[in-house]
């Protein structure tokens, strides 16, 4: 599948955000902690959350699709197997099923999970392991697979080297039902992760300090059910703040989304010149005229998005003078700039965590490949604003986060097939 872009479309009107990817991915493990249903909404309809559903499916257990974007997820075997290899090939947050089934089941048996290539080799797992052997769990490694046992789970202090996402959602879900307290530090603070710990409160945990760089997890003997409502998607809804900022259309509102969540890319906006309106759940960008250059470097939260940083970079290929865009994060998330330059941006490789993009540059379409989910977007934005056809194949890693956006990019007035 690919999608056939004819650039240059004046594009206006509004947009919507789904749920977040990276919210719902973290759900579907929940069902190992508790016996009772747990009703999801606004659930997104991405292809990572299919491969999550199926992981469940695969394992015996119930996910029911009740209406548009509301599952129900529950525990119906006490059977404990392997975690599906073939579905843990294909998306790293298959990762988040490990420390839940090390509670439930007190042995894991799993291969290294797959996923964006973008990190160090094949994304290492180093901080999860350490996190579950200072909690008791023995771990055993051969080739690529790994197993995991633990005949009792219990507290304890862990310090992340490098702030980490799933990590600390993995063991935070992990302490949730381990004996005695568990203390995470250096944790990261996304809003997906104070969601997570919200729910799990509801649903009887104890957890304080989610969203502060200290989470403390007091672990409870049993969860119950409940429902879930999942956040608005804060990467989706700064992609088409930023493909709006670089459209020279008419307005485009962003609707269904948390600014409060993006305050990163609004400072950014200020110094590039880009006008907008934040509202409590949408945001108006009036596309204008001489862009301005700015730097970024990638943060945790609440800094700058890493999973924002290529659609900035085609953002920058439109504005006035060089901007030094250093990605801090991963190691091979600006190999993708090569694509735009192909296109006919003007981007020097520094090294490999940093681009000089000079502008203004006229983009001219052609064929390419989505190399990963947020690089495959940011080539979209590329093709939207380029003159001309841009080809871009291997779609399937754009549908892995974002919901028909093909669909929903039609309804701005942009031109775009999918063949
Ligand atoms: N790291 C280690 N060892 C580990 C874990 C992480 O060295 O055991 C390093 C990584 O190599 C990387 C850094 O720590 O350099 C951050 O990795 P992190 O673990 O935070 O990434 P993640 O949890 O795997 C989540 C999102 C990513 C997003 C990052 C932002 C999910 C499922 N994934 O990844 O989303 O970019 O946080 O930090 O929540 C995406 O949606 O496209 C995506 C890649």
């Amino acid at each position: 599948m690919k999608f056939v872009i004819q650039g240059g479309e004046k594009l206006e009107g509004e947009i919507e955000v789904m749920g977040a990817k990276n919210a719902a991915l973290k759900i579907f493990p929940i069902v190992f902690l508790t016996d009772e249903k747990i009703r999801v909404s606004n659930v997104p309809d991405i292809e990572d959350c299919s491969r999550a559903e199926e992981m469940l499916l695969a394992m015996g257990h119930e996910v029911k699709k009740v209406g548009k974007g509301i599952v129900e997820i529950q525990r119906k075997s006490n059977k404990c197997v392997d975690l599906p290899e073939d579905l843990m090939n294909k998306f790293r947050a298959s990762l988040m099923f490990v420390g839940p089934m090390l509670v439930s089941c007190g042995e894991v048996n799993f291969p290294h999970p797959g996923g964006c290539v973008i990190g160090a080799g094949t994304r290492p797992i180093d901080f999860f392991l350490d996190g579950f052997l200072k909690m008791g769990a023995k771990v055993r490694i051969s080739e690529n697979r790994y197993r995991i046992t633990a005949k009792k789970l219990l507290g304890a202090e862990i310090f992340f080297p490098k702030i980490t996402v799933t990590g600390t959602e993995s063991l935070m879900m992990t302490a949730v039902k381990a004996y005695g307290t568990t203390v995470l530090k250096n944790a990261a603070m996304e809003p997906e992760i104070t969601a997570l710990a919200d729910f799990l409160n509801s649903i009887g945990a104890k957890i304080e300090g989610a969203g502060t760089p200290t989470i403390k997890i007091q672990g409870v003997k049993k969860l119950g059910g409940g429902e879930y409502g999942i956040i608005p998607d804060r990467i989706e809804a700064g992609t088409f703040a930023i493909l709006a900022a670089a459209s020279k259309g008419g307005p485009i509102t962003v609707k269904n989304c948390d600014p409060s969540h993006l305050e990163a890319l609004w400072s950014l906006f200020d110094r590039i010149g880009v006008k907008y309106k934040l509202g409590n759940t949408e945001i108006k960008i009036f596309p204008g005229r001489g862009l301005k250059s700015s730097d970024v470097a990638t943060h945790e939260y609440p800094g700058f998005a890493t999973d924002l940083q290529q659609p900035y970079t085609v953002l920058m290929t439109q504005a006035k003078g060089s901007s030094l865009v250093h990605e801090a994060i991963y190691d091979r998330r600006l190999l993708f700039a090569d694509s735009l330059t192909q296109m006919g941006a003007n981007i020097i490789m520094a090294d490999p965590h940093r681009i000089v993009v000079s502008g203004p540059t006229k983009l001219h379409g052609r064929k390419l490949i989505s190399p990963d989910l947020r690089a495959g977007i940011a080539l979209v934005l590329a093709g939207l604003v380029a003159e001309g056809k841009t080809e871009i194949d291997n779609i399937y890693q754009i549908d892995r986060g974002y919901e028909k956006v093909d669909e929903r990019l039609k309804g701005l007035g942009a031109d775009i097939k999918r063949v």
